[in-house]
């Protein structure tokens, strides 16, 4: 990608930047834009943060005048808000997840609205569908009945941002991300969380117990073009974007039973077994896949990677970390 000449001043903050997203983010922003420009936040101590990583500072982005000074400090002009609680932990204490994904975004609003900020950016997720959208392809305008804080949080996420859309002129962006796959980062607290452990637990132990039923179909996408989707929303001409809540964008629909035999094309001894647990009933609740033709048509969203391309890109960069340090163990 190349580095933006002609935009100077775009100072980027980032919250959650150790994450799954962020990890990835963060990196294919500093590309864009240049290192210094993009100031990764996150709850770790910064003094364990390596050089290279840097500009970075600890935030706790519940602390409004922490986040306000950094963006004042800065001269901060665009947010990612990657920070929140997922489906399958939110579950686990609701009103510290709903307080956490809901005041972190308000903080960001505010913030970005006092400060006249050019644009921000937030996820919402798949976790807003409920049981009452269509089970294989969810459309765009459906009607909206998540059965989990997460997805709550998103919906009313949703909500707010298009509120502060209309009432303060706020160029807030979003999309609904499906369930993401990537190497760099692991997953952490969702229900899709499985199609990243598969792979680790394959190159180490040679199997997997999965705790979604073999026939659990859900909308995944992997990590590069989630990142590439993301990028792409926010260059979009402002006048393109009609949508008012955040974009379905699809790329993948496969089962855990259809991962083992992808994953089986690499490791051919690689066997799996079930045992569903609680996530089920949230996997159960969504869609298998989503229906993306608004993103396609307004801001020309396309995926590239489909399930056996993921599976390799997966595989090619994750083999080699597991033969040098099992290889580091037999010696
Ligand atoms: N990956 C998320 C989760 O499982 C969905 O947005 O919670």
């Amino acid at each position: 990608m190349e580095h933006h000449k002609n935009q100077p001043s775009t100072v980027i903050l980032v919250t959650g930047a150790r994450g799954q997203i962020g990890t990835e983010l963060v990196a294919a922003l500093r590309k864009v834009y240049g290192r210094k420009q993009v100031i990764a936040t996150d709850l770790h101590d910064a003094a364990a943060i390596p050089d290279q990583q840097r500009p970075y500072h600890q935030l706790n982005v519940l602390d409004k005048d922490d986040l306000e000074s950094l963006v004042v400090t800065y001269g901060v002009t665009q947010i990612y808000h990657l920070a929140a609680t997922l489906s399958a932990k939110g579950e686990e204490a609701p009103l510290k997840a709903w307080h956490l994904n809901m005041q972190s975004l308000l903080n960001i609003l505010e913030v970005a609205k006092d400060h006249k900020l050019d644009k921000v950016f937030w996820p919402s997720s798949i976790a807003v569908f409920g049981p009452s959208t269509a089970r294989k392809i969810s459309p765009q305008d459906a009607l909206l009945d998540p059965q989990t804080v997460y997805g709550i949080s998103k919906e009313a996420g949703e909500q707010w941002c298009a509120y502060y859309r209309e009432h303060y002129g706020l160029d807030v962006r979003s999309l609904r991300y499906p369930g993401l796959i990537s190497y760099s980062a692991p997953a952490g607290g969702g229900t899709t969380d499985y199609a990243v452990a598969i792979f680790h637990e394959a190159l180490q132990n040679g199997s997997y117990e999965c705790y979604l039923n073999p026939d659990t179909a859900l909308p995944m996408m992997y990590m590069d073009d989630a990142v590439r989707a993301t990028l792409e929303l926010m260059n979009a001409p402002k006048e393109a974007l009609k949508e008012r809540g955040a974009y379905n964008i699809g790329a993948l629909s496969f089962t855990p039973a259809e991962l083992a035999i992808a994953l089986k094309m690499h490791i051919p001894d690689f066997t799996i077994s079930y045992n569903a647990d609680k996530r089920q009933s949230i996997a159960n609740s969504w869609p298998a896949g989503v229906d993306d033709a608004v993103a396609r048509h307004d801001w020309n969203w396309q995926p590239e990677y489909d399930l056996t391309a993921m599976t390799k890109d997966m595989f090619d960069h994750l083999e080699p970390v597991y033969k040098n340090s099992n290889a580091a163990t037999m010696s």
